[in-house]
């Protein structure tokens, strides 16, 4: 295992400047974070894998220690197969942590030695989720200083 690798797990369906905010704040604490987008059959996305993969390359290009890659299966399946031994996950409001807890709790019954860190994103990110951004961009408003430009320009694109 190697104590410098963590995982930064999501559906980011898209990406927003708080997930970004957060693998900035993370690639500062590890050497190397990977950026983990869930290939989930059962969710319904807007954005395909390799969308949500793309998005994510274009706006860490200037991080030297952070990859995007996909995974499917059990996320610590996945995290021992790379050798982590951490798990990146973003807490904003007192309503994340019932399902960050019950997640964390589960990883850890099922692997041990995996921890989960969280970190908080800047304030200026605390109310934002891709379903909301989703919503918004659907009611035709802008959404910008949520996501990049680029993501703004594939939102429009795809809903229009
Ligand atoms: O961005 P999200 O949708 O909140 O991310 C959720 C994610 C991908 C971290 C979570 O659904 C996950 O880890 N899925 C993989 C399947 C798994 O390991 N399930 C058990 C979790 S206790």
């Amino acid at each position: 295992m190697t104590a410098e690798l963590a995982i930064y797990p999501g559906s980011f369906d898209p990406p927003t400047l708080g997930h970004l905010d957060l693998i900035e704040r993370g690639s500062r604490i590890f050497p190397r974070l990977l950026v983990a987008v869930l290939r989930n059959t059962e969710k319904q996305a807007l954005f395909t894998v390799a969308e949500r993969v793309e998005m994510l390359r274009e706006a860490t290009t200037h991080l030297a220690g952070v990859e995007v890659c996909e995974f499917e299966g059990l996320l610590v399946d996945f995290a021992q197969s790379r050798g982590a031994r951490a798990l990146l996950r973003g807490i904003r409001a007192i309503s994340d942590y019932e399902y960050e807890f019950q997640m964390a709790w589960m990883n850890r019954r099922m692997a041990p030695d995996l921890e989960t860190v969280f970190m908080m994103p800047g304030e200026a990110y605390a109310y934002l989720s891709s379903r909301l951004v989703k919503e918004v961009a659907a009611g035709g408003r802008p959404v910008t200083g949520m996501v990049s430009p680029a993501v703004e320009r594939r939102l429009r694109q795809k809903l229009s």
